[in-house]
């Protein structure tokens, strides 16, 4: 029997590709694993109304890890006419099987790191290593919404909000609400998971992202809360910055951070830009993880318009899988992929079309792994 059981997901488009590709590099490194394909994406929801069957979920359950790879997601209208005809009109509701996986599973941080690997022509600057963590449950993502919004929750909120006067007069269908859902549970785990890593891996300072001079309640309270775990780690530096400073002072002074930590949407936000200053969606890698599932995958989507062309990069992935050796314990082979990534890059020879170059998918992995079998 393998000693690790791994779910493995490819979904749509290049999330089959760039899976592919980890496998060949998975497999130089000799990981002890069986993997076990899981259906998930948009033929399971044409066909069966589900993009994430049941029994993917049953196999996340019995699992050591999994890796993802992408999927097609449209609006619900576009969503309800690719249906098969069957299903069409049966009142179904497209919903983000990603989104859904974090929430069932509790995969409450999305761990996003990003490094400037030495040669890349595609870094913003040299020697850039930032690690973001993005609480990955709640806020602007925790599905509370409304649209068009039901009276009851109008009077309501006429009742008990000064502010919503300004919309009371709405229709409820000219005006939609999402609600921003923040808890002090899910903002202390995801600042502590920040400030852990910086005390375990040597890092120096935190930086807590927040709109909280405007978004008072919610934001107000993750600054709280991080103001109190920060007490805890009196040998880390705490930083505090709004997003939308934040994301200028990232491009003018990157050098000025390390770890930082944000709500849902800002963290989404900051690790986006983060991951174009070292190389675009080709680099950018993520880890969802929680207490007993973690889930990686390369932070960008299917890519529709490169589907089966075996053309896209795979080093977001193969990092990706990087970090799901890691996280497994199984730091050696972890870091033996990475140096076999950095010297590639460094090298070179190999670049996909993103990186100026001609090589495919498959022609990048094997360069890995030969890189791999050299170490
Ligand atoms: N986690 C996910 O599965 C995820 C994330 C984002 C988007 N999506 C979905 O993917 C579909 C396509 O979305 P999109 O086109 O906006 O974003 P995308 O990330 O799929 O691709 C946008 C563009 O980025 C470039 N790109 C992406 N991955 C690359 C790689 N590995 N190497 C080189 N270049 C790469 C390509 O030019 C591509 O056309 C949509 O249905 C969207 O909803 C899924």
């Amino acid at each position: 029997m393998a000693k690790y059981r791994i779910a493995w997901l490819p979904g749509d488009g290049i999330g089959i590709e760039v899976l592919e590709a980890a496998r060949v590099v998975l497999d130089r490194v000799g990981l002890d694993a069986e993997y076990i394909h899981g259906d998930i994406g948009w033929e399971f929801w044409r066909t069966e109304g589900e993009a994430f069957p049941k029994r993917t979920i049953d196999l996340l359950k019995n699992v050591d890890a999994a890796m993802f790879g992408a999927i097609t997601s449209k609006p619900a209208k576009a969503a309800e006419l690719e249906l098969v005809s069957g299903l069409r009109g049966t009142g179904l509701q497209y919903r983000s099987p990603i989104v859904r996986m974090r929430q069932l599973f509790d995969l409450y941080v999305c761990l996003r790191p990003c490094k400037a690997y030495a040669g890349n022509p595609l870094n913003y600057k040299e020697n850039l290593d930032l690690v973001i963590f993005r609480e990955n449950t709640e806020d602007l993502y925790a599905g509370v919404e409304f649209n068009p919004v039901p009276a009851e929750l109008a009077e309501t909120l006429k009742k008990l909000s000064k502010p919503f006067g300004a919309f009371a007069g709405l229709a409820p269908e000219d005006y939609a609400v999402s609600c921003k859902v923040n808890t002090r549970k899910g903002s202390e785990r995801i600042v502590r998971a920040a400030f852990e890593f910086a005390r375990n891996f040597g890092r120096k300072k935190v930086t807590v992202v927040h709109k909280a001079n405007v978004v008072r309640a919610t934001d107000g309270l993750f600054l709280e809360v991080a103001r109190e775990v920060a007490k805890g780690y009196p040998e880390i530096a705490m930083d505090e910055a709004n997003i939308d400073a934040m994301t200028m002072w990232l491009l003018k002074n990157p050098f000025n951070y390390d770890v930082l930590v944000a709500p849902n949407l800002y963290g989404d936000i900051v690790s986006d830009l983060c991951a174009q200053m070292v190389g675009g969606l080709g680099f950018g890698c993520s880890g969802n993880i929680g207490d007993k599932l973690a889930v990686f995958e390369p932070t960008h989507g299917s890519a529709p318009k490169y589907a089966g062309q075996y053309k896209v990069n795979p080093i977001a992935t193969i990092l990706a899988a990087k970090m799901m050796l890691d996280w497994l314990g199984e730091t050696g082979l972890g870091s033996q992929l990475e140096q076999a990534v950095s010297a590639v890059i460094a090298a070179g020879k190999v670049r996909t079309y993103d990186m100026g170059g001609s090589a495919k998918t498959l022609e990048m992995a094997n360069a890995i792994a030969a890189e791999i079998a050299a170490v």
